[in-house]
């Protein structure tokens, strides 16, 4: 018996809501075939597209840790299983590829053992994967990456997940500019307190991006895609981010910030062919100074 699924890249943060907000893009993603084997243990196969660096040890594979967890949860921890794991995105790229496996790979495996647990259930699980890729269970990106479209992570504990509707207009452009940032370090960079001040004016753009998405009030998301708490920090970490936001912006999207901890960019658009062209100019400001880049433009 075996199962081939597709997770697909996720934007985190979403500018102001750093570990809280998350979106799903139709690609790039990653691929698991998962086949059932009749002696225990997990062996990871195979692992393509990611140049050799990713670990075959079970419980360091960010798929592999998440399928040994749902399998000791569900009280089944001898069923053994062969796992192939097929990247088709970059690793280190802000796109959420260590949580695109981990959720593949919870997603094949419940869906092999009889589905006993529901969709929202399995997130726990794709969150280990997080915590060995990064050293924190963040779910701003596998929760996209499993449920979809745009998700609000209320709460960690208790784990509180929304799925948000979005206008039928919005579309985003991804630029990933071919430079590495790990997401370890670019989360210890971070300050570690916030003044009220700071914390005001981000409070107001995430209720404002809540409420422009729920009204389709496409000028009120572009008002809220501001950060003044991570962007700041991480935004040294990628040449050319003012020329690459500002020519996002000068193209016509609504807002552009850095998609989870980096390097890409993303920036919301109104409009397919706005979008487009969004992702042209943005690719064009890393060019200029000689980065090459890889873009995507996905409806949200
Ligand atoms: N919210 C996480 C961060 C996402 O920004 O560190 C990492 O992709």
């Amino acid at each position: 018996e075996s199962i081939r699924v597709y997770a697909p890249a996720t934007v985190a943060n979403v500018a102001c809501g750093f570990d809280i907000f998350g979106f799903a893009v139709n690609r790039p993603g990653d691929e698991v075939v998962l086949t059932k084997k009749a002696s225990p243990g997990i062996v990871i196969k195979e692992i393509t597209g990611d140049e050799g660096r990713l670990p075959k040890e079970v419980a360091k594979n960010t798929a592999g840790i998440a399928i040994l967890k749902y399998l000791e949860f569900i009280g089944q921890p001898d069923q053994g299983f062969e796992l192939s794991l097929h990247k088709d995105m970059p690793l280190g790229s802000g796109l959420g590829s260590s949580a695109a496996s981990a959720v593949a790979g919870v997603f094949a495996v419940n869906e092999l053992m009889g589905k006993p647990l529901s969709q929202k259930e399995l997130l726990p699980f794709a969150m280990e994967g997080e915590r060995v890729a990064c050293g924190s269970a963040h779910a701003d990106n596998v929760g996209p990456s499993l449920l979809g479209g745009f998700v609000v992570i209320r709460s960690y504990d208790p784990l509180d997940i929304i799925q948000l509707p979005t206008p039928t207009d919005l579309y985003a452009s991804i630029v990933h500019p071919q430079i590495e940032v790990n997401t370890k370090d670019a989360r210890r960079i971070l300050e570690r307190e916030i003044t009220l001040g700071k914390t005001i004016t981000q409070m107001g753009n995430v209720a404002g991006l809540v409420a422009g998405l729920l009204t389709a009030d496409y000028d009120l998301i572009g008002r809220s895609l501001v950060d003044v708490i991570v962007e700041p920090a991480r935004s040294i970490l990628i040449p050319q981010f003012q020329e690459v936001k500002a020519a996002a912006l000068g193209a016509g999207a609504l807002g552009c910030s850095i998609s989870g901890s980096g390097p890409s960019l993303f920036a919301l658009s109104k409009g397919e062919e706005t979008a487009n062209q969004v992702a042209l100019a943005m690719s064009k400001a890393f060019n200029s100074v000689g980065i090459d880049s890889e873009s995507y433009v996905s409806q949200i």
